[in-house]
């Protein structure tokens, strides 16, 4: 039977792709994408880049096609179900239907690399949001914060200085997780203030 599949693809290095994930994309017929994550699969089938331009048009595109019948795979990086392409789908759906193959996240990457049991952490999601006055509150809660930035790591340090929260508070970026170029930073606030980053970037403050 024909099925829309979301599948999360981890955070971007094959090592990190899951088996499940494999033999779903090894059904499908047609599969969208962005290009880092299309790039993962050699497969002959008919793929589509996905854009932040054309998202909303592409989601509806697969929905329809899976309404026509065909296996159908949008990829996510990460996890589908975490700041990724669930949600919008969903709100678009009304009668496919969808199966989600988890993937593993760049908050789990960050959380292992930087040795952080993460049901004892803040999780937040700024991406494509903007900076919202709440992480004032839950940065204070004593508890470490792992934090998808609206883009700019920096930016979110120097909002966060700005308003109060201590300049030496311990801070740490993990950039381009399981890619060979990938940099994990650790330092103050202040530092991470001063530093450019690759927009793939999930931050953390103690
Ligand atoms: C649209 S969100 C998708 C999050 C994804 N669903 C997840 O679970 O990781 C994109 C953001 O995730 C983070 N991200 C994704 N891949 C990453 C990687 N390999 N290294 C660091 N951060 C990454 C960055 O903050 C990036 O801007």
């Amino acid at each position: 039977m024909s099925k829309l599949y979301i599948v999360g693809i981890g955070p971007g290095s094959k090592d990190y792709l899951t088996s499940a994930a494999l033999n779903v994309v090894g059904l499908a017929d047609i599969i969208f994408g962005s290009k880092r994550a299309l790039d993962l699969f050699e497969t002959k089938v008919q793929k589509i880049e996905l854009d932040t331009k054309n998202m909303i048009k592409s989601f509806k595109d697969a929905l329809g096609e899976a309404g026509n019948g065909k296996n159908v795979v949008i990829l996510s990086t990460g996890d589908p179900g975490f700041s990724g392409i669930l949600k919008p789908i969903l709100k678009l759906n009304k009668d496919i239907e969808i199966e989600v193959i988890p993937g593993i996240s760049s908050v789990q990457l960050c959380a292992a690399k930087l040795k952080i049991p993460w049901d004892e952490a803040n999780i937040v999601t700024m991406h494509g949001k903007g900076i919202s006055e709440d992480i004032l509150d839950t940065i204070n809660n004593e508890k470490p914060s792992i934090i998808l930035p609206n883009f700019k790591p920096r930016e979110l340090a120097q909002f966060l200085i700005e308003n109060g929260i201590d300049r030496n508070k311990k801070a740490a970026v993990c950039e381009k997780l399981s890619y060979e170029d990938e940099r994990i930073i650790e330092g103050s606030l202040e530092d991470i203030a001063e530093m450019e980053f690759n927009y793939m970037s999930v931050i953390v403050i103690y």
